[in-house]
């Protein structure tokens, strides 16, 4: 049968983690590559935000081809292979295009023949978002395995003259899968999703959209690119992280203290330092990688799911919170009792970067790293890059228009 399956009008079905995989470029990008590119030091960006290196996708890799790895990971953990998948959510904020969705590239990149594949836009709380979603799925009995993908690829979307946002984001993909299951007990105990439109543009992405499409004066503006009103967004998420979790956990019929481990969106090391401290609990209580990959957006709860439970830290009975908060504001916590076997995570080993996945329709065509970013990637000892004066986003002073030249004869006749 194609796409989900028949809805089966029965009792609510139990539904788990069946399986769980990520994938990061190898390419890393370091706080001293970043002080060639734009004025700041290692010593500032450590200590604001915690991060020493993120990832950069290779010229060839695509939020697609980041999400099908991280997939077919997830589906090897779970004893599957990819036709037994019944839907494709993939939550990003860095599509391959607008159209068509990125889930339906995955799609073509693991070889399902028969799921519906569609994109969530929740932004860093994506993951979230596409968790509860799933389950939701199984749950009432519309599919039976659902995946979801977390992927990003932010390098491209990140403007590397503004100090204040390059700094922070890296490009990476995380995914699970949930399956219905005949054991009772387990899985999701409590979500919580809040969306405020008061914060709809402290992060954004101004052109491409129908407000304000693409256009040579959108991309002289520099509106291509990730704008960010960092010192709100931080007091934003310092709350609401906290309340998320909070929340959720209420909801689950917990205290914060029976929770063995936090897995939250990997932003800022000093937002995650004041949710624990919010909570009353040690640091080691939650889940951090924003040091080595920095943020990955919709892909971070993901990622260090992965981690978590690859390290030995999640076991058979834990009690883990999920939460994250992302531009809109949205925000979102998960509260779930892990049932899953740490050692399935070795069935995924096979799965090589690029060789594993088909390759996208269009392959070819991709040749896009910002050239101040490829800059320092190609040449990681040279000269520093001249630093510019530009402020994203100002329009320049108009010039007068040139006078252009008269076409040639070729030009003329063709
Ligand atoms: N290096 C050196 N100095 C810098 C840098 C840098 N990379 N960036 C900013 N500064 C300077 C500023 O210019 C400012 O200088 P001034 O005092 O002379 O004006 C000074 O440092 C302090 O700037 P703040 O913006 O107040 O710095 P802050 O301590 O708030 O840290 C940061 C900035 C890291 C961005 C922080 O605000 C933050 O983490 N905000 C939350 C971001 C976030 O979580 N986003 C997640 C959502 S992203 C998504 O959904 C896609």
């Amino acid at each position: 049968m194609s796409g989900p399956g028949s809805y089966t009008n029965g009792p609510p079905r139990s539904v788990r983690i069946s399986g769980w995989g990520s994938y990061v470029p190898e390419r890393v990008l370091s706080n001293a590559d970043l002080e060639r590119i734009v004025d700041t030091s290692d010593e500032w960006i450590r200590s604001r935000t915690g991060i020493r290196e993120r990832r950069v996708a290779a010229p060839h890799e695509t939020t697609s081809t980041l999400g099908a790895i991280a997939a077919m990971r997830a589906i090897a953990v779970a004893g599957l292979s990819p036709d037994d998948i019944d839907v494709i959510v993939v939550a990003t904020l860095t599509p391959d295009y607008p159209m068509p969705s990125t889930a339906v590239l995955v799609k073509e990149a693991i070889g399902n023949t028969t799921a519906a594949a569609f994109d969530l836009a929740a932004a860093c709380s994506g993951f979230i978002y596409g968790y509860a979603t799933a389950d939701a799925f199984v749950r009432c009995g519309m599919a039976r395995h659902v995946l979801v993908v977390g992927a990003e690829l932010l390098t491209r979307f990140t403007d590397f003259s503004d100090r204040s946002t390059c700094i922070l984001f890296g490009d990476g993909a995380g995914a699970v899968v949930l399956s219905a299951s005949e054991e009772t007990g387990g899985g999701l105990a409590g979500i919580e999703m809040t969306t405020d439109p008061d914060g709809a543009y402290m992060i954004w992405l101004p052109s491409g959209g129908s407000r304000s499409p693409s256009s040579l004066e959108t991309a002289r503006r520099g509106e291509h690119f990730i704008r960010m009103e960092g010192r709100e967004t931080y007091r934003y998420a310092t709350r609401t992280m906290a309340t998320s979790a909070l929340s959720v956990i209420a909801k689950a019929g917990w205290t914060p203290e029976e929770v063995d481990l936090f897995i939250p969106h990997q932003a800022n090391i000093r937002i995650i330092e004041a949710v624990a401290k919010g909570l009353g609990l040690p640091m080691e209580r939650m889940v951090i990688n924003i040091d080595r990959y920095g943020n990955t957006s919709a892909a971070s709860v993901a990622i260090a799911l992965d981690e978590a439970v690859r390290g030995g830290r999640v076991k058979p009975g834990h009690k883990l919170v999920l939460f994250a908060f992302g531009a809109g504001f949205t925000s979102g916590a998960a509260a779930l009792i892990w049932t899953a076997d740490a050692a399935d995570s070795d069935r995924s080993l096979a799965i090589k970067p690029v060789a594993s996945i088909r390759a996208p329709l269009d392959w070819a065509s991709v040749d896009p790293i910002p050239p101040r970013l490829a800059a320092v990637l190609a040449d990681p000892a040279g000269p520093p890059v001249p630093l510019d004066d530009v402020v994203p986003g100002e329009p320049e002073p108009a010039q007068p228009a040139r006078p252009q030249p008269a076409p040639s004869v070729v030009e003329a006749e063709s």
